[in-house]
């Protein structure tokens, strides 16, 4: 385990997951890093392989259900300023996948670029939305983008066009590699025009959906032609509770951290909705969460 000494980032031991997600469950990560920078991601990628530690990518914890006993794993999140960098060039953005989508979103605002308004709102960052093709308002991220710089588990990094990814309704083919940046197409635009957009976008966001308590978003993707929310909702499940979790009583999508919830009363609230959907609609519901257990 010489690596840690050798590693130029930060290292945490034990580190609570509760506190990297937005759901604010999650117990001990046996190793919590934060590399430098590329250089430091692989050689940590090549001394876990060595130690037989296999590593999770955490962005900003928005879509993640991790149990409660902890995981015997290394959680990386890209999280220096290295993985955050942001530049132009003309109508393109260079962007790192650490950096957060509000500041993407504000960034383009300031230089007159439009196009990623609709990402306003989302608490995810660049990597994250990109692994899950992040949307809304109909629109997702892969419309956006050029390429993405990758590494893979392997420690090849690699750079992939957007026609090369497989990107679908809440999904992609990157999930086998970890994200260093993209390429991301823009369009020039009024600055005044674009943050009305923003602004409308974040009304609309908080109208429908509920911030009231900690949750992950939406818990299941939408099947095709229906709406998940619609679906919960018409099984008159609003309000339901188990332990601390409970289905948001605004957006039947949601499931609230109403106080001190469990993954395992998270886990049991999707159980009952997907089984209740299922008798009612014969639609089976897929999670949109990750489940790290
Ligand atoms: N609806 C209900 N009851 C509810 C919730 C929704 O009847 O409790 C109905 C609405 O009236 C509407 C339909 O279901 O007719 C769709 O609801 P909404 O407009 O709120 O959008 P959504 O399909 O539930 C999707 C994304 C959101 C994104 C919004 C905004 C998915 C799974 N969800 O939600 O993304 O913010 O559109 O465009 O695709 C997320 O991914 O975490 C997320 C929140």
């Amino acid at each position: 385990m010489n690596w840690q000494k050798s590693l130029k980032g930060k290292i945490k031991f034990n580190e609570p997951l509760k506190i990297h997600t937005t759901l604010r469950i999650g117990g001990g990560a046996k190793f919590f890093i934060e590399p430098r920078d590329t250089e430091d991601l692989k050689f940590l990628l090549k001394e876990l392989k060595r130690d037989n530690i296999s590593p999770l990518v955490i962005g900003a914890g928005s879509n993640i259900l991790a149990n409660d006993k902890g995981l015997d794993c290394a959680v990386l999140r890209l999280n220096s300023p290295n993985f955050k960098k942001i530049a132009l060039q003309g109508n393109r953005l260079e962007t790192g996948a650490g950096i957060t989508l509000n500041k993407l979103v504000d960034f383009a605002q300031r230089n007159g670029l439009g196009g990623v308004e609709f990402l306003a709102g989302i608490p995810g960052t660049l990597g994250g939305a990109l692994i899950m093709n992040a949307g809304a308002w109909g629109k997702n991220i892969a419309r956006l983008v050029e390429s993405v710089r990758v590494i893979s588990y392997n420690n090849k990094i690699k750079v992939l066009k957007q026609k090369d990814i497989g990107f679908g309704y809440r999904s992609s083919g990157l999930s086998k590699y970890i994200i260093l940046s993209a390429s991301l197409r823009l369009a020039k635009k009024k600055k005044s025009a674009i943050k009305e957009r923003i602004k409308g976008y974040l009304r609309q966001r908080m109208m429908q959906q509920d911030f009231s308590r900690p949750s992950a978003g939406c818990v299941f993707k939408n099947p095709k032609g229906n709406a998940a929310g619609r679906l919960i909702d018409l099984c008159g499940l609003k309000g339901r509770r188990i332990g601390g979790a409970c289905i948001s009583t605004k957006h039947a999508n949601f499931i609230l951290n109403q106080k001190n919830a469990q993954a395992s009363d998270v886990l049991k609230l999707m159980q009952l909705i997907r089984k209740e959907v299922s008798n009612k609609f014969s639609i089976n519901l897929e999670p949109e969460l990750k489940i790290w257990q």
